[in-house]
């Protein structure tokens, strides 16, 4: 199969306040043990009032271009994979572009929720093919904690703010994105959503007494989609590649319930020690959550060139997709 695009560096970037479970006992009604046995979170970080997501974005970029060894004047396009955006418009990838200074790039946002992250590497894998981009900049960067109402227990102890970033480029050898899917079942589209802000409920002083800019979920909803998902998608990319599930060395799928990978590892029949985590102390990320754990692999210097890493994303929409990457430079 060959590959067309390769990964030249990735960075990742976390705010310093931690939120753990026991400061969340003392604002809702829960307990450590109950996240902790139910969902595997310990803590997550949130970003400071001030802080938006182009700052996560921004930082998580900088660290992504410095270990590819590029200047932003070298990207040729950036995609922000977001559910918070800075503003409903401009694209936050936009505000990003102009930070770094990346001038001939052009910039846009991709809402594919938790799954924004694959979606963005699946989009840029293909415009790889195009003569007119050599370097693309893809992040995943959220923050969530803009968007949690505080008093839903069945949300607000999930979800964490980070960001981390990608930059991908053409490839003639054997390393880079073996192959990557997307989907969607749009049928899905009201379990998982921030229903205010938009065009359907406008800001009004009805829709924030309503609570309609906080994100709402049916969590056994989307609990359900994602054990199924996961293991569907994991099977296709691997039979598209003729590789069986021995030859992955490291799966990483979206962090939202060590529950959900767990029951994934064991259908998949995946040893626990290929799985890369960082729910239990950043919780879910959204579109960042694998990005960063990715980002954080890589800082440990934990993927070897030539390893395989299986990756599996699922979230609002419904979407879902997945990617397998041939780790390296060749
Ligand atoms: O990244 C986007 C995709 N999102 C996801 O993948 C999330 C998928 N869903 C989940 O991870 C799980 O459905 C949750 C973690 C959200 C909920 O876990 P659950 O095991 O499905 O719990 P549940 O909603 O069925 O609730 C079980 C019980 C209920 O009490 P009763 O009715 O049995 O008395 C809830 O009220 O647990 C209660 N509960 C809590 N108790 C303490 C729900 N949330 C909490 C909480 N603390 N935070």
């Amino acid at each position: 199969m060959q590959i067309k695009a390769k990964v030249l560096g990735t960075g990742y970037f976390l705010p310093d306040r931690i939120l753990s479970n026991h400061d969340l006992e003392k604002i809702v009604d829960t307990n450590n043990e109950w996240i902790v046995e139910r969902t595997g979170i310990r803590e997550r970080r949130i970003a400071e009032p001030d802080m938006r997501c182009s700052d996560l974005a921004y930082e998580a970029a900088q660290m992504a271009l410095k270990n590819a060894n590029l200047s932003p004047e070298d990207l040729d396009l950036i995609i922000v994979a977001t559910d918070t955006p800075d503003y409903m418009f401009p694209a936050t990838a936009c505000v990003v572009q102009a930070r770094l200074g990346a001038k001939k790039a052009g910039a846009f946002d991709l809402e594919a929720g938790c799954t924004g992250f694959i979606y963005a590497m699946s989009v840029a894998e293909k415009f790889l093919l195009s003569p007119d981009f050599n370097h693309i900049m893809i992040i995943g960067s959220e923050v969530m904690s803009k968007i949690m109402d505080y008093t839903d227990r069945g949300t607000c102890i999930l979800f964490g703010d980070g960001a981390g970033a990608m930059v991908l480029g053409k490839s003639a050898g054997t390393c880079g994105i073996v192959n990557a899917e997307i989907g969607a079942d749009g049928t899905g589209a009201g379990l998982l959503l921030q229903p205010g802000g938009g065009s359907a409920f406008p800001a009004s002083h009805e829709s924030i007494d309503k609570k309609l800019h906080y994100l709402k979920m049916s969590g056994n909803d989307i609990y359900k989609f994602a054990t199924r998902i996961i293991v569907e998608i994991s099977e296709r990319l691997l039979n598209k590649a003729g590789l069986g599930i021995e030859q992955v060395d490291f799966f990483l799928p979206h962090q939202a319930n060590i529950r959900i990978i767990n029951s994934a590892l064991k259908r998949l029949k995946i040893p626990a020690e290929k799985v890369l985590l960082n729910l239990e102390h950043c919780g879910n990320m959204s579109a960042a959550s694998i990005p960063v754990a990715l980002a954080q692999a890589d800082e440990k210097q934990l993927l070897k060139s030539g390893a395989i890493i299986l990756t599996v994303g699922f979230g609002t929409g419904l979407t879902y997709g997945g990617a397998l990457i041939r780790w390296g430079r060749d």
